[in-house]
């Protein structure tokens, strides 16, 4: 297939970039390096051995997407392009619904206009709110306790998506909720180059690993979990891209969604010390207060996605560290050196 993948300069973009021209499809990126880099894309191009085209564009903006895409043609898109700070969210709440909002719209109605009808959006595992049970299935109620703009771009979004489908039963559109993506390439080329300080606990782990940042600070201690520290289901990004191409491959008109995580919880504290041991390096660490808008617990039922996309993750929080670790320590400055 011929994939447009928007926001594909980024760090899931990336790595979905790499495994779908390795299964042997095409990829036109739409990027407009806001939060990303045309290194990136150098380095997929370079690991794969393939050429990726690149379109230059905001996709929020109707007319410069139309035009940048004019010439483009393409079977299926996979929609990843967005902003997605949570604090930077509640500081710029209409720039994000903007932004996260519009770049759906504009990228529905162009596929639309031209009958292109396979569609595979970027959600998050944030539209469950604060969880009533865990693991997390499907069936869950979304949109109850969202506490960021970031997470309801994402809720109203699934929403845009579905009432889209329903007016034009031929697209079929499939729903990827992830959980917390966490790793880089084997390869240490392409990974996570946050931009200033990092907000997600892995890449700022990374950066104290290398003496980037003196220490960590544990958003709290008191949470109802095994050590008191939050528990996530972190997801290697490799399985993350993968999960895409399945959902690419087995969508069919309607509108699905999936949990796309591992199905396994760890606390805080697991992860510093599975990134301790991956790295040969001490992680110093100082318990403060939660950080406002944390759960206790997100964990994946991903049995749906195992079922209905034949996809199942392969690689463990040992790998995603020993990734993350190889990608930090070879490009200290990110893709900026
Ligand atoms: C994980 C755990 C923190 C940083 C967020 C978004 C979500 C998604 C991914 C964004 C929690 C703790 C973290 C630190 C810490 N989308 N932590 N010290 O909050 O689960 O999910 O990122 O792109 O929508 O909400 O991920 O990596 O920020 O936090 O103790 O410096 O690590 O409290 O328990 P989160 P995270």
């Amino acid at each position: 297939m011929r994939v447009l993948l928007t926001g594909g300069a980024g760090y899931i973009g990336s790595h979905t970039a790499l495994v779908l021209l390795e299964r042997g499809h095409e990829v036109i990126v739409i990027d407009d390096f806001s939060n990303s880099s045309r290194e990136a894309v150098r380095r997929v191009e370079e690991l794969s051995g393939a050429t990726v085209r690149l379109v230059e564009a905001d996709l929020a903006d109707r007319e410069a997407a139309r035009s940048a895409l004019a010439h483009v043609e393409f079977d299926a898109a996979i929609h990843l392009a967005g902003l997605k700070a949570v604090g930077e969210s509640v500081e710029q709440p209409t720039r994000y619904y903007r932004v996260n909002l519009d770049s759906t719209i504009v990228l529905l109605d162009l596929m639309r206009e031209r009958g292109v009808t396979n569609f595979i959006f970027s959600s998050s595992a944030t539209v469950y709110g604060d969880p009533q049970y865990a693991p997390i299935d499907e069936a869950h109620q979304v949109g109850v306790g969202v506490t960021n703009p970031y997470g309801w771009s994402k809720f109203m979004n699934e929403q845009i998506v579905r009432d889209a489908q329903r007016a034009w039963p031929e697209l079929g559109a499939v729903l990827l909720r992830y959980f917390n993506p966490v790793g880089a390439h084997p390869s240490g080329r392409i990974g996570e180059d946050p931009s200033g300080i990092p907000n997600n606990l892995m890449p700022f782990i990374a950066q104290v690993a290398v003496g980037k940042r003196e220490r960590l600070s544990v958003f709290g201690d008191a949470y109802p979990t095994p050590d008191g520290t939050g528990v996530r289901d972190y997801i290697h990004v490799m399985d993350l891209a993968e999960g895409h191409v399945a959902a690419l491959e087995h969508n069919a008109p309607g509108v699905s969604a999936y949990n796309l995580g591992s199905g396994v919880g760890s606390t805080v504290l697991e992860v510093v010390r599975a990134f301790e041991s991956a790295s040969g390096r001490p992680i110093p660490y100082v318990i403060e207060a939660p950080r406002s808008g944390d759960v206790a617990e997100t964990t994946a039922d991903p049995s749906r996605a195992n079922a209905e996309l034949e996809w199942r993750t392969t690689r463990t929080l040992a790998d995603a560290c020993r990734d993350s670790w190889n990608w930090q320590s070879l490009n200290p400055a990110g893709y900026g050196a």
